[in-house]
């Protein structure tokens, strides 16, 4: 595989970072996922605006612009003959001597790889996904999509151990999101409920170009938090997320919701969603 570090276009084992890098040492960065469907960069102008805004909140700026990032993407999906799959980006303050407080002239580190995945025939689309509450841990910015992800590592895990294929985070009595997605239910008279952009949660990119799709459907949608009772109850459920467009959730810590079947609803949005995708 090529990477992209610093300016350069190596091989994956050329590409070396330094210990001191401040991502490695205080988690100091900002990352983005973007899909690759036929070789093209899904919802990558969302991408785009997300991480200039999480590297605006954190103080940093890009050492390029969001075009030349784009540009960078391509070549790499490209040279890769990546078809389908992820293109990852990370962004981190830079490398020097270990200190909390940080140079102003430090040198950002930019690094892109590419990594084929199947994302479109997946057998959740068919199947739906078993999610697993549990508390939400996280630190209190959760709209900067910062590379401190260990919350969601340990959540992810425990979710798994027992069986489940994601966690929904919870607080104050209702789900946030999910670890690495966006959370969704559908009511029993049809109404969208997901949370309204906030700093408790990430704004998803597939978020706003779902329900962009929605609004043109004319779906109700209602931004609001939910339990997880009222998602047991639910006629639907739904996630959201770069690595898996949307997805059904056909079971809530052991409770089948609907008929534990992905629903009219997503099986509408999800055609919907990878027709505009292409
Ligand atoms: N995760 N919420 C959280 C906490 C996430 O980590 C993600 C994405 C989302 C969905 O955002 P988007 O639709 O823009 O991908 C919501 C990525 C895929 C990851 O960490 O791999």
């Amino acid at each position: 595989r090529t990477v992209y570090l610093n300016g350069a276009f190596l091989p994956e084992n050329e590409a070396h970072l330094s210990i001191f890098d401040r991502g490695f040492l205080f988690g100091d960065g900002i990352y983005e996922v973007t899909a690759v469907l036929d070789g093209k960069l899904i919802d990558s102008a969302l991408h785009m605006a997300r991480l200039e805004r999480s590297v605006g909140e954190i103080g940093g700026r890009l050492p390029i612009t969001t075009d030349e990032i784009v540009a960078i993407e391509k070549r790499l999906v490209e040279e890769n003959q990546l078809t389908e799959g992820l293109v990852y980006l990370q962004y981190t303050r830079g490398a020097e001597d270990r200190n909390f407080l940080y140079s102003e002239n430090l040198q950002p580190t930019l690094v892109l790889f590419t990594q084929a995945k199947t994302l479109e025939h997946v057998a959740a689309v068919e199947k739906g996904l078993k999610v697993r509450s549990m508390p939400d841990q996280r630190w209190a910015r959760r709209d900067i999509k910062s590379v401190c992800l260990l919350s969601q590592v340990l959540a992810k895990r425990a979710a798994k151990a027992e069986g489940f294929d994601e966690a929904w985070l919870l607080e104050n009595g209702v789900v946030t999101e999910g670890a690495s997605s966006t959370a969704y239910i559908v009511t029993r008279d049809g109404r969208i409920v997901t949370r309204a952009n906030s700093q408790a949660t990430l704004p998803g990119c597939t978020r706003l170009a779902v329900l962009e799709l929605a609004r043109e459907e004319g779906l109700v949608l209602e931004e609001r938090p939910f339990s997880v009772e009222e998602a047991q109850a639910a006629a639907e459920a739904w996630l959201t997320s770069a690595s898996n467009f949307i997805v059904s959730v056909t079971n809530v810590d052991g409770t089948v919701i609907g008929d534990g079947t992905p629903g009219p609803m997503f099986r509408r949005l999800r055609t919907l969603y990878m027709e505009n995708a292409r």
